[in-house]
């Protein structure tokens, strides 16, 4: 799970890869390269470590040459170093190769290739790549490409230049995203738009086995049997600052703040008012298929397989359609019965995780209908799906996803009360209720932004701490279970989300002063209860961060004395988080956001690296 970029035409090629690297970088950043032609010559630079070490080294020592490749790996196959960086080269140093994939044959390739003569230098499958286009180079590099992804097995996508043929980049792809990028006098390549969004608006999108040749002039795409192919450019619907940081100290805080917007843009077209119908384009449904659905099955990885949590309690309650959820590498394991008549919503961000794709496929093998709720246009899982509904969140950098979170659950939603109004599920006046909670969900989540200070003043009374618990009840378990990863995943420390109603079972054996415990409570069916697992907290000296509803009398803020020692404070829980009253099943929209800050704050004062957890990847293509 790397990171690809490439670029010919007259300026300097290093510049124009870097830029690109540093917007990819969320796709891995243990290590990078870049690699230049200039009169003939080929060089290459590789630095481990962030992108900052490949900043100072270009600075240090500029890299010339108007034709150039770039790579920033996330360690698949050999530790992250400089030998295993990309690019990687031919015997002769002339071809050089970046790829995002996993080659499955390389130990087979490697095998022949080194009886055949090549020298590795590295423990990468990639290198095989550079040694086979050698192999069959014969002064035509789209020939010799062509010939070495017939060899292949696995999934790519390769950018590839060599010294003796200085006026062609050349990339092609198998079930590794891919985009050209189309300017004037200059071509680009990337795995993915936002990467040359900067640069230009227009891409071409590229398919599986398909290979192109770009020169500064022109981009010719043709199939592996070198029949050409047309192609209608894309325009890239984001404005080209969308991907900076736009005065926020980091991504993750920026894409929290989006979110007011993003939900406007994820609601344009679909839902205008409360009494008016929602409309959904494109998501490859009949009114009789959804009439006839007899089981929903969501599936995803991480933070979108909340999103799929939340989605199996609004279809069944909602669109009155029985539910379930389950982690894509578990449904595969599970192999289920898929009964006729059965949609599977598959969730995801970048739509290239690969567990969630094998999901995809393995449910549609057994006959479920499959639609996905994506926000990369074009992604792999969005075109091997049935349909797909954008959650048109726009490029989400941080690797701790916030805003495309909260928009998978808003579509999801509208999903549901879309089916809902096409099965006559649920009750006008219910839906309407539900349909004007959506509406008022960006005003709900300013106003939680509006009192970021009074979270960042939890937040330092709490980062020290090396544990937490989160507890909830219902349609916000989820919501716990996304905040805890949020905290664990870029502030370290150790986070776990329970059902309240499991606590007695379990979890009440850590309470004690130096776990802080997060409940949600707001008011529904759930709440006494909630109060009651709240009081028993106390009791064990467990200091107590509650979410609750504007205007809760029940369970105040008794504890005022900021000095205390937040265990001492006896009765109801230490520190409050407001936010302002919705309805039950729209409430995972909206409790979502101060969980987010709440981790975002906690990690910042622990003076960690929000945007870039260790680790972690945003774009997770290997199993
Ligand atoms: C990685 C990311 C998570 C993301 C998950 C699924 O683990 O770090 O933020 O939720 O992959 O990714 P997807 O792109 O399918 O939503």
């Amino acid at each position: 799970m790397c990171g690809i970029v490439g670029y010919i035409g007259s300026r300097q090629a290093s510049s124009i890869c870097f830029a690109g690297l540093r917007r990819l970088e969320y796709r891995g950043y243990d290590s990078a390269g870049i690699a230049v032609i200039k009169d003939g010559e080929l060089t290459v630079r590789k630095v481990i470590g962030n992108l900052n070490n490949m900043e100072d080294s270009l600075e240090n020592k500029p890299l010339e040459g108007a034709i150039g490749i770039g790579h920033t790996r996330w360690a698949t196959h050999g530790k992250p170093s400089v030998e295993n960086s990309h690019p990687h080269l031919s015997c002769d140093g002339k071809i050089a190769v970046v790829h995002n994939g996993i080659i499955e044959n390389y130990q087979e390739l490697r095998k022949q290739l080194t009886e055949e003569g090549h020298a590795f230098k590295s423990q990468t499958d990639t290198e095989t790549v550079a040694h086979l286009v050698e192999k069959y180079y014969n002064g035509d590099l789209r020939e010799a490409l062509i010939k070495a992804v017939k060899d292949l097995h696995g999934a790519f996508a390769i950018g590839c230049i060599c010294s003796d043929s200085p006026s062609e980049l050349l990339a092609v792809r198998r079930f590794s995203p891919l985009v050209v990028g189309i300017g004037e006098t200059e071509n680009y390549i990337a795995s993915d738009m936002g990467a040359i969004r900067a640069e230009t608006d227009k891409v071409y999108v590229i398919d599986d086995d398909e290979i192109c040749k770009i020169t500064s002039a022109g981009i010719e795409i043709t199939d592996l049997d070198s029949n050409p192919l047309t192609r209608e450019p894309y325009e890239i619907p984001w404005p080209a600052d969308a991907a900076q940081k736009g005065g926020y100290k980091k991504f993750m805080l920026k894409e929290i703040h989006e979110q007011p917007d993003a939900i406007h843009a994820c609601l344009a077209g679909r839902l205008s008012a409360a009494d008016k119908p929602i409309t959904f384009e494109n998501i490859g449904l009949t009114e009789d298929d959804i009439k006839g659905f007899k089981k929903v099955i969501f599936t995803a990885c991480g933070t979108a397989m909340h999103a799929g949590h939340v989605g199996r309690f609004v279809m069944d309650k909602v669109a009155k359609i029985p539910a379930e959820s389950d982690l894509a590498a578990e449904l595969q394991q599970r192999d289920p019965v898929v009964l006729e008549n059965t949609l599977c919503i598959v969730v995801s961000q970048s739509g290239e995780t690969a567990d969630t794709l094998e999901a995809l496929r393995a449910m549609k093998k057994k006959g479920a209908k499959v639609i996905s709720v994506i926000n990369v246009v074009d992604s792999s899982i969005a075109r091997e799906s049935d349909g797909v509904a954008y959650i048109q969140a726009g490029p989400e950098i941080s690797v701790a996803s916030t805003k495309a979170f909260t928009l998978q659950v808003v579509t999801i939603q509208l999903l549901a009360l879309y089916f809902a109004e096409v099965r006559q599920s649920c009750d006008t006046a219910e839906l309407t209720r539900l349909k004007a909670a959506i509406l008022k969900t960006p005003d709900d989540i300013k106003k939680i932004l509006d009192r970021e200070d009074d979270i960042i003043e939890v937040a330092k009374k709490f980062y020290k701490m090396p544990n937490a618990l989160y507890l909830a009840r219902g349609i916000n378990l989820p919501s716990a279970m996304e905040g805890s990863l949020k905290l664990k995943e870029i502030s370290y420390i150790h986070a776990e989300a329970y059902s309240a109603g499991e606590m007695k079972h379990g979890p009440i054996a850590l309470v004690c002063p130096e776990i802080f415990i997060v409940a949600v409570v707001c008011q529904g069916p759930t709440y006494d209860e909630m109060i009651g697992n709240i009081m028993e907290i106390k009791a064990r000296s467990g200091p107590v961060i509650a979410i609750s509803y504007d205007g809760d009398e029940k369970i105040p803020l008794t504890g005022a004395d900021p000095d205390a020692d937040p265990s001492d404070i006896a009765g109801g829980p230490n520190e409050m988080i407001y936010v302002p009253r919705t309805e039950e099943y729209v409430s995972p929209i909206t409790i979502g956001v101060p969980l987010q800050l709440l981790a975002y704050h906690i990690a910042d004062l622990r003076g960690e690296d929000i945007d870039q957890p260790r680790n972690l990847a945003k774009t997770v293509t290997v199993k």
